[in-house]
């Protein structure tokens, strides 16, 4: 009905939210001229039905709700693997019809998330317009008609890369709408898990998205988006030529890299979870190992990455002598939103190497800022069945354990 539409948008900075007209939502504070006069009995009720109908976009989505109560349906990586290619592309129309079905459930838990935040930190406007985002994803996705041919499946494709690039910002948003109203917060382990579920979830749709996607395209190494014959040390030096230039910029100098262990290792794995996690871990690691050189630049001790490979799980381990995390901060490292960046912005050495970044206005950087990379990476590898430690040997350096389970594995697969 009508009124289950997302029909207007309590985020005047988001014009785009209207989905089916492509118009700006019919309410916006600065739009009517109703708005300045609410002195008479007139006024207020007009003021409050346009208010409720915001609201109802919110509040009133009984087929949101619906879609809430049902249970997702993961899968593991080895039905995505091995559910086979078909001439006839058979395969790519039911792979298409199981994301129809599966994502509007999926995103309508994701809404039932935002809902269930404490009032205060859900009226962030960053935070309702990521949930107006999930709300006009569901919508998007659940209007769409049953997908029955090739054409169909090709405009459900458009949907979807559409719906990713849509959503792209959504970790940074959650970052900045969260850290708005950190003083809101009063019990940590409701901002934690929120994050840990959202992120997570949007990780898996994300996966499950483009691994849609990547099915037609024709190359020979991936099925999907799960690599046949993943070299660890190549995605490795990928991240590492990334965050090497990443901190040659902010430091004048990088760390050398070294990898030793199962170089030649190669198995059927998932590179998009190490492309985010990787980059994130040796961005930490160089930062360290440059801000507790700062009267050496030029002379850094290298950062040493291992790996090792067995049939239940893979290891990445990345090691730095950037002086260890200090006594005081080593339980809060995987807080969301824990950054020292602000400490380093300030000191006097960092200023001249770093002044073109911070004059910005915040701490924030390529290299560091926000806390997320931690947590993030951890959240990420226990959805994937792994793990994610930090062992700090305070006065030396640090190192970090990524441990990945198998998709082919001895030992149980995860799920997606
Ligand atoms: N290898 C390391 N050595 C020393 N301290 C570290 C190391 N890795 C992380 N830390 C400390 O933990 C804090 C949190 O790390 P995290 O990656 O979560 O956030 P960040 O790097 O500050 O910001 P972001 O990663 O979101 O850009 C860092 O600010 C830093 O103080
Ligand atoms: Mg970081």
């Amino acid at each position: 009905s009508a009124s289950d539409r997302l029909i207007g948008s309590a985020v005047p900075s988001s014009p785009q939210l209207s989905p089916t007209t492509g118009q700006l939502p019919p309410m916006s504070n600065t739009g009517s001229p109703r708005f300045r006069s609410t002195s008479s009995m007139q006024g207020f009720s007009e003021l409050a039905r346009e208010r409720s109908k915001t609201v109802t976009s919110f509040y009133n989505q009984s087929a949101i709700d619906v879609s809430a109560e049902k249970a997702s349906v993961r899968l593991t990586l080895a039905t995505l693997l091995y559910s086979g290619k078909s001439p006839d592309g058979h395969h790519i129309l039911s792979s298409a019809k199981y994301l129809h079905k599966e994502l509007p459930v999926r995103i309508a838990h994701r809404i039932k998330g935002f809902r269930s935040l404490p009032f205060i930190i859900g009226c962030n406007p960053t935070i309702l317009q990521v949930h107006e985002l999930y709300i006009r994803a569901y919508h998007m996705l659940s209007d769409f008609p049953p997908i029955k041919d090739q054409d169909m499946e090709a405009r459900f494709c458009k949907l979807v890369q559409q719906l990713l690039d849509d959503h792209k910002d959504v970790v940074t948003m959650l970052a900045q709408g969260f850290r708005e109203c950190r003083r809101h917060v009063q019990d940590e382990m409701i901002l934690r898990s929120f994050l840990d579920t959202t992120l997570c979830s949007r990780l898996g749709i994300r996966m499950l998205a483009t691994h849609h996607l990547a099915l037609h395209e024709e190359n020979a190494d991936f099925v999907g988006i799960i690599c046949r014959r993943l070299s660890p040390k190549k995605i490795i030096e990928k991240w590492v030529d990334f965050a090497r230039r990443l901190c040659e910029h902010q430091y004048g100098n990088s760390p050398r890299v070294r990898i030793n262990g199962h170089v030649a290792a190669r198995f059927p794995f998932i590179p998009l979870p190490l492309d985010y996690i990787l980059p994130e871990l040796l961005k930490n690691a160089m930062r360290a190992t440059m801000e507790s050189h700062l009267d050496t630049p030029y002379n850094v001790p290298d950062v040493v990455v291992t790996i090792a490979n067995n049939d239940i799980d893979f290891v990445i381990r990345i090691s730095d002598r950037g002086g260890g995390i200090p006594h005081n901060i080593v339980d809060k490292v995987m807080d969301y939103h824990f950054s020292t960046a602000e400490e380093s912005a300030q000191d006097p050495r960092m200023s001249n190497l770093f002044n073109n970044i911070t004059n910005s206005g915040n701490q924030s950087s390529p290299m560091h800022g926000f806390g997320f990379g931690l947590p993030t990476s951890r959240a990420y590898a226990e959805y994937l069945g792994g793990s994610l430690s930090v062992q700090s040997m305070q006065g030396i350096g640090t190192d970090v354990y990524l441990r990945l389970r198998h998709i082919d594995g001895k030992g149980e697969s995860f799920r997606v």
